[in-house]
């Protein structure tokens, strides 16, 4: 069988996501009891991580630690990666002797080319297009907070970005409607809003996104990689901050996630984290727990 990686949502099906969020809401409550569960002991997770990280890898090394195994983190800097050694070859290396390899990187061809000469599953943690692994944390949210997203509404306000391109993957895995509001020239990427169309939606206004909205949801304006832009999209965003006055024209139900780091006085303003309505606490945690569910399924000690 060929091993199962987690590069976007759509590595597994809708049916096996919904699972994998309810185990998730299971591991939190076992958690919760102080129960010993360490599903695995003996297991290595390599974290491969060219690009900065706080809540990634704490709650990747805390997951491994809390269950029973290890994780050992490599940055370019100090391996031969960042000398130019061929993903691929580091790929075969690497999966000859960790049980699972996760990786934060940039281009998003480099953790396929990665996936492809892996011999165990490899989990997308970010790339320039994708960050699943922050999308199953959200959705954990959600279900908490609320109950089921199938049918809801959820607005994205900023960036076309990584983040947002995970949540046009998940209105489709988790049934939801996406309206997207950004400025010209900041879309998500094209083929992946008409392969969606049923679904998604795009709007320059932040106020048409949110009206009646479900969900409200924002991230940075420059991510990492684009430091050199953060002026120009100074600019360009001014319009679209999440801020409580903009929550007032959702749905009496909204809630507000933002994966962090957030920058108060740009995408939200500074009274917006402390908003009643913003749940970004309890969705940077459940990253533990999401994915532990994740590493259990990708390493087959639990089964849908
Ligand atoms: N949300 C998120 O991925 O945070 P880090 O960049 O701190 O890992
Ligand atoms: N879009 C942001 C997300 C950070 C978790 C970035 O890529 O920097």
């Amino acid at each position: 069988m060929a091993t199962g990686h987690f590069l976007t949502l759509l590595d597994i099906a809708p049916d096996h996501l919904e699972q994998l969020i309810h185990r998730a809401i299971e591991l939190k409550a076992m958690l919760r009891r102080n129960e010993n569960y360490q599903p695995f002991r003996n297991k290595v997770l390599a974290m491969i991580f060219e690009k900065s990280s706080t809540r990634t890898r704490v709650s990747f090394e805390a997951a491994m630690i809390q269950c029973g195994g290890g994780a050992m983190f490599l940055s370019p800097r100090d391996t031969q990666l960042g000398r130019g050694e061929p993903v691929a070859d580091t790929a075969r290396v690497l999966s000859r002797m960790a049980d699972i390899i996760m990786i934060r990187t940039f281009e998003h061809e480099k953790i396929e080319t990665f996936a492809r000469h892996s011999q165990v599953p490899v989990i997308n943690a970010l790339t320039d297009s994708f960050h699943p692994c922050q999308l199953l944390a959200d959705i954990q949210t959600y279900v908490e907070h609320r109950g089921s997203i199938r049918g809801k509404t959820v607005a994205w306000i900023g960036d076309g970005n990584n983040m947002c391109h995970s949540y046009i993957n998940a209105a489709r895995q988790f049934g939801f409607q996406l309206r997207i509001a950004c400025p010209p020239g900041f879309e998500p990427e094209s083929s992946l809003v008409a392969n969606n169309a049923d679904r998604v939606t795009i709007t320059p206004s932040a106020g048409e996104a949110v009206a009646g909205a479900h969900l409200v949801v924002t991230d940075v304006w420059a991510s990492m990689g684009q430091e050199q832009e953060q002026m120009a999209r100074m600019q360009a965003f001014s319009h679209f901050q999440v801020s409580p006055q903009l929550m007032d024209q959702a749905d009496a139900s909204a809630l507000f996630m933002h994966c962090l780091p957030a920058h108060r006085g740009e995408e939200i303003s500074d009274d917006m984290l402390e908003d009643p309505r913003s749940v970004v606490w309890d969705e940077a945690e459940n990253r533990l727990h999401a994915q532990k569910a994740l590493m259990e399924y990708l390493l087959g000690t639990w089964k849908p």
